[in-house]
């Protein structure tokens, strides 16, 4: 059956109409730093995944109805029921955002000299656990071209590591999926084998789980024994090998801002309950409005059925094959999010002249495409990132959440195509100037000029 998207549309966001010339004439003006775009000079936003999603009008409604400023909101145990009942957790905390959950928790337990392992940790996490003095240590699996899961912790090399810890001076978290490794899914086996190493350790095992839902539907496409569970049974069973989970509700929850932590212990539910209420406000809100609380109660139930999964994983893959279709080399089989090889995309640019900017700016003045780079040039400063470097030549591009039809991925694909027939025309780019107070940078074509039609 021809794919198609199971929705239709009630409410439409024009896309803004900017002529090649304008754009030509925009990127200079920002200094060949699509990161300086405004809004409404973009027409494809695939900059993040990261409330970005189009909310259901089961979603709108319920935002619309909730009561507000209620000492005992309804609209909480609306969440806290939602959750408990995906997760299993019985204690169940609501935060303004996934960095806060990640605060609290990482506060909880931190101390200096402490470890925090994971496949990878996502960039808020790493800076948190350095402020507290904790050391995050990324242990990615090895990277195999064509594996389903190349988000996998190592996990001999995770043993080694819990060799070497003073018990109770470390914790772990899986990242699911795992954006520093390309957006690829953890498997269950994974998983399994990593909560038995932190048994074993007496080492807590939490989630961070912003897109486990969409992981649930991988373990469920690609791990044999899975198939005929639903992508619900499996997030469950993903779960019960964790001490906890947090997560942003503004990638799989589909809302525009929120948070959760929830766990099983009754030790941890204290401790948090003391932190939320100091930190991000009474523990049934958390920081969030009535409204926030019903949206992602609603957002997580709707992300985790099979039929929208199926449509979300099959609008990635299919994605991932009209850019390939247009000759654009990809890290596959396609995770949560697409990653381009623009070093082999233009293989005339040299590394060192930041290949993945001038194809973003290529995109851009032909397509109006904004996206996002898995590594910045500025970013490497911590030992972590000298151990496990993030390649500086990728390009990733998000697919916000049922935003965008497949009429535009096929005219994406088509920008591209038109990109890659002139590609030996592209300059490559250097840094003209850097401020690191307020991370600004500026990029100049080390040709005379960024195209030579
Ligand atoms: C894997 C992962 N963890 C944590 C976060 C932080 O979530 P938030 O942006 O809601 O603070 C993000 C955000 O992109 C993420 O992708």
């Amino acid at each position: 059956m021809a794919f198609m998207e199971p929705f239709r549309i009630k409410m439409v966001d024009p896309l803004p109409q900017i002529t090649k010339e304008e754009r030509i004439e925009i990127l200079r003006k920002i200094n060949y730093n699509p990161l300086q775009l405004s809004d409404d000079e973009i027409n494809f936003d695939l900059w993040t995944d990261s409330g970005t999603a189009a909310m259901s009008h089961h979603q709108w409604a319920a935002m619309v109805t909730a009561h507000e400023g209620s000492i005992n909101p309804d609209s909480f145990y609306k969440f806290e029921d939602t959750i408990r009942s995906i997760t299993g957790f019985s204690h169940v905390f609501p935060v303004h955002q996934g960095r806060a959950a990640e605060h609290l928790l990482f506060s909880i337990h931190s101390k200096p000299g402490f470890s925090i392992f994971s496949n990878t940790m996502y960039t808020t996490g790493r800076n948190i656990a350095k402020r507290l003095g904790a050391l995050a240590k990324d242990l990615p699996c090895k990277l195999i071209s064509g594996d389903c899961f190349n988000g996998n912790i190592d996990c001999e090399r995770l043993e080694q590591e819990l060799a070497q810890i003073e018990s109770g001076n470390a914790m772990v978290v899986l990242t699911l999926t795992s954006n520093h490794q390309a957006g690829q899914p953890v498997s269950m086996a994974n998983i399994k084998r990593t909560s038995e190493i932190c048994k074993r350790y007496h080492i807590h095992l939490y989630m961070d789980g912003c897109r486990f839902e969409e992981n649930a539907y991988f373990i469920k496409i690609r791990e044999k024994s899975y198939e005929d569970m639903s992508a619900r049974a499996i997030a469950f069973e993903m779960c019960s090998y964790f001490d906890g989970i947090y997560f942003s509700a503004k990638k799989d929850a589909m809302c525009s801002i929120g948070g959760c932590f929830a766990t099983k212990s009754v030790d941890l539910k204290g401790k948090f309950e003391e932190m939320v209420e100091a930190f991000e406000g009474r523990r049934r809100y958390g920081g969030l409005a009535g409204r926030d609380l019903n949206a992602v109660a609603i957002g997580l139930t709707e992300g985790l059925e099979d039929r929208y999964l199926k449509y979300r994983t099959e609008s990635l893959s299919m994605f991932g094959d009209i850019l390939k279709k247009a000759g654009v080399p990809l890290v596959e089989p396609v995770g949560s999010a697409i990653y381009i090889n623009a070093a082999k995309c233009l293989p005339h640019i040299p590394t060192e002249q930041y290949p993945a900017w001038t194809l973003h700016c290529a995109l851009y003045v032909e397509g109006g495409i904004r996206c996002n780079y898995l590594g910045h040039p500025m970013e490497y400063d911590d030992s972590n990132e000298r151990e496990n470097p993030r390649p500086q030549h990728f390009l990733r591009i998000c697919l916000p959440r049922r935003a965008y039809t497949l009429s535009h991925m096929l005219h994406i694909g088509e920008v591209f195509e038109r990109v890659i027939a002139k590609r030996e025309h592209y300059s490559g780019m250097r840094i003209a100037k850097y401020c690191k107070a307020t991370s600004l940078i500026s990029l100049e074509p080390v040709k005379a000029c960024f195209i030579d039609e």
